[in-house]
């Protein structure tokens, strides 16, 4: 027996299409609804259901809830990129929280009560207290987590309200890629560690930029809690069934609760990869924190969340087979063949 059809929004991007392989694997039906403007066509099965529409589009999004009539929804869609939400901060209002919005009333419309949303550790900002739990203060450095936060809040009303319940999953670092090697990130922007070291142990990039060496950190680099996205994944089934079962409206952080430098990612990039990767020392960023580590033991306890991933090289090795069997990403060669 299915568990229920699942609309899923940015189902085709990093973190969502390793969850949309999860839960068919669970027995979820997933339909993603996705504008693929950074998400990938071929990172889904040819038999998963995919609406290629913006979440702007009201018409578009009521038709596919009307015709495919999911019992709940997992929110990824959204801008993902610190630094642009600060130097363009209109778009992120416009599509992570004008286009949340118009996603919770065609739910509201259709009487959709369940929701499951992509949260960040960004909406903790600079923490005075490390590893950081879910009741510690809110204060977004970037509009990127000041939007995450918002929508946060407007979740709270709109359970209090109109009876939408929901989870938000507050991610600290994604990266790993499924074992099979199939998928991946492949984010057309380039800012996260992981990519670039794996882009520059490629020959793909010249080196990696190690952004600040003088933090109060065991070795200079920034400390960020690395989570394997396959467990990522299986939160995100956790908590549509604990919804499923009657949970109320919460927030959780999903993290290994232990953190990794950035020295630390890059030799371990090095050992996986069984290559050096070339770096270049620079000034701190403004606004990165030393050091976020998520206190993870909520999850753990309410929803019986465990990472099945927890050595960074292990972590990292499925990464590795990915980037290294597809260099280009989901654009280059190999695909043309699935494709036709
Ligand atoms: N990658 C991380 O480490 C991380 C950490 C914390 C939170 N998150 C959150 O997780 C979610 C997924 O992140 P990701 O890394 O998979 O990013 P991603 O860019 O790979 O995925 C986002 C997907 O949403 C789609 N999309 C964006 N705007 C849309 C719109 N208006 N209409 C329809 N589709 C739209 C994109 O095409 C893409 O497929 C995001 O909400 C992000 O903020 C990610």
């Amino acid at each position: 027996m299915g568990k229920g059809t699942v609309l899923v929004t940015g189902g085709a991007g990093y973190i969502g299409s390793h969850t949309v392989r999860v839960l068919a694997r669970s027995g979820f039906s997933p339909v993603v609804f996705d504008n693929l403007s950074s998400g990938w066509r071929q990172a889904l099965a040819p038999d998963v259901p995919l609406v290629v529409a913006d979440l702007s589009d009201r018409a578009a999004l009521r038709q596919a809830i009307t015709q495919h009539r999911p019992q709940a929804v997992i929110h990824f869609a959204a801008f993902i990129e610190a630094g642009e939400s600060m130097r363009e901060p209109a778009r992120f209002w416009d599509n992570n929280v004008r286009n949340t919005w118009n996603l919770l009333e065609e739910l509201r419309a259709a009487d959709v009560r369940r929701i499951v949303f992509s949260s960040s550790a960004g909406v903790y900002g600079q923490p005075d207290v490390v590893p950081i739990a879910e009741d510690a203060p809110q204060h977004p450095v970037n509009t990127y987590g000041l939007t995450k936060h918002i929508v946060e809040a407007m979740l709270g009303d709109y359970d209090r309200a109109y009876g939408l319940r929901s989870i938000a999953l507050r991610y600290f670092n994604a990266c790993g890629a499924d074992p099979a090697g199939d998928i991946g990130e492949a984010h057309p922007a380039k800012t996260h560690l992981v990519e670039l070291t794996m882009l520059a142990a490629l020959g793909l990039r010249p080196e990696i930029g190690v952004f600040g060496t003088d933090y109060p950190t065991p070795d200079g680099t920034a400390v960020r809690d690395y989570v394997h996205v396959l467990d990522l994944a299986r939160a995100h089934v956790l908590a549509l069934t604990a919804l499923e079962q009657g949970a109320a409206t919460t927030a959780y952080n999903v993290g290994l609760g232990r953190g990794f430098s950035v020295q630390q990612v890059i030799e371990a990039v090095e050992r996986v990869a069984g290559r050096p990767v070339p770096r270049r020392l620079a000034q701190r960023r403004e606004g990165d924190p030393a050091e976020l580590v998520a206190d993870a033991r909520r999850i753990q306890q309410e929803l019986g969340w465990q990472a099945e991933f927890t050595d960074l090289d292990a972590i990292l090795a499925t990464a590795w087979r990915w980037h290294s069997g597809h260099p280009a990403g989901f654009a280059g060669a190999g695909w043309e063949r699935e494709l036709a």
